[in-house]
Order: structure tokens, then C-alpha cells, then sequence
């Protein structure tokens, strides 16, 4: 069976112009907007562009994420009849700009910037930047925008008035040849959610937000320029260096994706107080690189085993991730599971396109309608083991109201 990245290269003929690091430095990469989200790598984001799907869409990913606990986010760019349609924008850097203007140069110019999502922050706090990157280009936004504590008008949100339009309620874009599938609006308490799902028709892709992802076993080449987080959360202990071979990074990104979906995972301990700090400023630690030697975390055996449920990879690693089953579908698994099955009856899909983890994902109308017969088998929003954690954040945010119970 093909890796992931043999059957992302089946795909997608070599392109020299993309899949390089070609403006790889600081100023090429500087994102102003970082403190608004203040995310890893904060000020820095490195972007990787790789073609997807010959002539027809590419990805822009970024890292992004909490404490080195971080992971690939998505802008997908699709042909259009007229030029580009970007799904799910991401930080436009100096870097992402060039790298847009080679695809426009050869296809067109950038039409429609989608914001698809009503809550995912890090997908919407880049919109206004590439709306200004771009100022011919329509900007649709999905209704049911909020934010919090304060909650701003789409104008104050920084959306452009004037040519920004609601999906759903002033159409469709290129209704022609994209076509959209709502997840939602299901009502969290703080806000909604709703995700859009686009389908395109001549390739088969379908494009997501965070609805569905699909984890890699092995760490994304976003990491080859920088692998700090994968060697950060590599170790045993705070005053192990951090060391760079395959293992460490594979170690690495499997542990950080155990605490990406579970917040805190099972096969997790944390060190007493005097121990981190014993471990701390250990020669080679003592920078801020590896936080100083400050590390808390505890793998107990049987971790690998967790981890390899979560990534079997390819079409099988097809998954809800878990923050969102437990604390955002926990009482929607209906609703989840109606949609996915309009998927399945889209037409032809042959990829997954998430703006998070691996893309493209081999997929079928098949498999999801099997995706979806599991969905609704297994048990639902479990509350034992990894799931632990995230059972007792819901129950808080139950107990002060904060979000609904049963619909
Ligand atoms: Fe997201």
C-alpha cells in the first residue's frame, strides 16, 4: 500500500516552481497579526506549498499550536473558471503572497477568499489580512459569525464591506462547478457551529475544515525546516537535550498528537514540582528553544499503542478528531453523521482535502457512508480513558451552562 506521500506524488507531477522553500527567511515569512492569536511559532510562520492535484489545487499549510504542541493548518487553492478560489486563508506572509502570485500569473487571479467555518478562530482571524492582499476578490464568510467576549459585527470582525458576501444567503460561489454542503448550524452555547464543506466536481476533491481529518503516522514535511516541536516532545525527562534523528521526530509528532486530541492524554503523568525544576537548566537545555528544560510530561508505557489508533494512516485514519467529538459534537452525532452521508452523496469524491493534518486522503462515497455506519455503532463522546480529560471539561461547561444539553 502507498505511504501518504507516495499517493500525494501520484498525483501531483514535479513541480519545480512549488513544494520549495523558495522565500525562506524571516522577513518573507513575518505574520504582524500573531499577537491577536497568539500561536506557535508566534511571529514566524513558515509556509509549504505543494500541488495536491496537478494544475487544479495546491495546499498552503502552516504550523500552528500551543506549547510545541503544534500542527499543519490549511489553506487549500482551487481553480477556478476565472482565476483562484481560496479555501480556509491562511496567514498571508510575504512568502504566501509570492507564492500565490506564481499561481496567478499562470492561472488567474485570485476571485473568492471562502471563510468556511463560524467558530474556527485560527481559520477566520486570517481572513481580513488576505481580504487586503487581494482587494478584486469577492470574500464569502460563512453565516452565524460570533465572537467573544464582545460580539462584533462581520465589519468590526474585519471583514471588507462592500464585497463580502454570506454563503447560503447571497448564493453560492461558482455554483457552476463547487458544490456546498453545510455542517450546522448546531448551537454550542458561547456561539454556532458550521462548517462548509466544498465539493469539486471535476476532480473529486472535497474540502474541509475540521470536521473530519485523517493523522499521519509519520510527522509532516512542514517539520523538515524546523522539527523543534517533534524533538521537544521526543524526550523522557526536561533535561534530556533535544536530539534529531527519525525516531525522535517520529516520537516526537506521535506524542504531540495524543495531546492535540486529548488536551491530556491517559498514558500521561506529570511531574512533581521538584523534579521539573531538578531537571531544569540542564546543560544543553538552557535556552528558550527547549524551554529552559521545563518539562512536565510523564509518558508511561503503552503510550505507542494510543498513538497508533489515532494514526493507521490513509483512508482508514478518516476520523472525527476527538476535541471536537467530545466538546463540540458530544449531543450532534446525528447531525454528523446526516451530513456525512450528504457527502457520500455528493458524486465522485475521490479526496479529502481537511485544512488540518494529512491532505490529499484517498476517499470514496463508499467509505464514508461506511465512516458514517461507524459513527453511529461505536460509542459516542466516550468519557473513560484518553477521553477523560475532555468528558471533564464538558461536564464543566455543562454544570455552569455554558453549553447545551441533550438538543
Ligand atoms: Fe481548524
Amino acid at each position: 500500500m502507498m505511504s501518504p506521500r507516495e499517493r500525494c506524488s501520484a498525483v501531483k507531477p514535479a513541480d519545480a516552481a512549488l513544494g520549495k522553500p523558495t522565500h525562506d527567511t524571516d522577513a518573507a515569512q513575518r505574520w504582524p497579526w500573531w499577537p491577536l492569536l497568539p500561536l506557535y511559532p508566534y511571529g514566524r510562520r513558515r509556509t509549504l506549498v505543494r500541488e495536491l492535484i496537478a494544475g487544479r489545487i495546491w495546499s498552503f499549510e502552516q504550523l500552528q499550536g500551543v506549547w510545541y504542541v503544534a500542527v499543519p493548518i490549511r489553506m487549500t487553492v482551487l481553480k477556478v473558471a476565472d482565476g483562484l478560489m481560496l479555501y480556509a486563508p491562511v496567514a498571508v506572509t510575504a512568502e504566501v503572497r509570492a507564492e500565490l502570485q506564481q499561481l496567478e500569473a499562470r492561472h488567474g487571479p485570485v476571485r473568492t477568499i471562502v471563510l468556511p467555518t463560524a467558530s474556527g478562530l485560527e481559520h477566520k482571524l486570517p481572513v481580513p489580512a488576505m481580504a487586503r492582499a487581494f482587494p478584486q476578490a469577492e470574500v464569502w464568510i460563512t453565516p452565524n459569525q460570533w465572537s467573544f467576549p464582545l460580539a462584533l459585527s462581520p465589519r468590526l470582525l474585519g471583514f471588507p464591506p462592500g464585497r463580502t458576501k454570506v454563503l447560503g444567503t447571497d448564493g453560492l460561489p461558482h455554483a457552476n462547478q463547487l458544490r456546498w454542503l453545510p455542517l450546522g448550524p448546531l448551537d454550542l452555547g458561547l456561539g454556532t457551529f458550521l462548517e462548509y464543506a466544498c465539493f469539486d466536481q471535476a476532480t473529486g476533491a472535497l474540502l474541509l475544515t475540521d470536521a473530519l481529518v485523517a493523522i499521519p503516522p509519520e510527522p509532516p514535511s512542514l517539520f523538515d525546516a524546523d522539527p523543534t516541536p517533534l524533538l521537544f516532545h521526543a524526550r523522557e525527562r526536561g533535561d534530556e537535550p533535544l536530539l534529531d534523528s527519525p525516531e525522535h521526530r517520529r516520537r516526537g509528532w506521535q506524542r504531540l498528537v495524543l495531546f492535540a486530541n486529548f488536551l491530556r492524554p491517559a498514558p500521561l503523568d506529570v511531574a512533581p514540582l521538584p523534579e521539573l525544576l531538578r531537571h531544569s537548566l540542564a546543560p544543553g537545555c538552557r535556552g528558550p528553544r527547549a524551554h529552559f528544560g521545563l518539562y512536565p510530561f510523564r509518558w508511561r508505557a503503552g503510550w505507542q499503542r494510543e498513538a497508533a489508533q489515532l494514526m493507521p494512516g490513509g483512508p482508514e485514519g478518516i476520523q472525527v478528531a476527538a476535541v471536537l467529538e467530545r466538546l463540540v459534537f458530544p449531543r450532534q452525532r446525528a447531525a454528523l453523521v446526516a451530513w456525512i452521508r450528504l457527502l457520500a452523496a455528493l458524486g465522485e469524491v475521490r479526496w479529502l482535502i481537511p485544512a488540518h493534518y494529512e491532505a490529499p486522503v484517498a476517499c470514496s462515497p463508499t467509505q464514508l457512508q461506511t465512516l458514517a455506519t461507524e459513527l453511529e455503532a461505536r460509542p459516542w463522546a466516550p468519557s473513560t480513558g484518553n477521553w477523560a480529560f475532555l468528558a471533564g471539561v464538558d461536564r464543566a461547561l455543562l454544570r455552569f451552562g455554558l453549553v447545551p444539553g441533550e438538543p
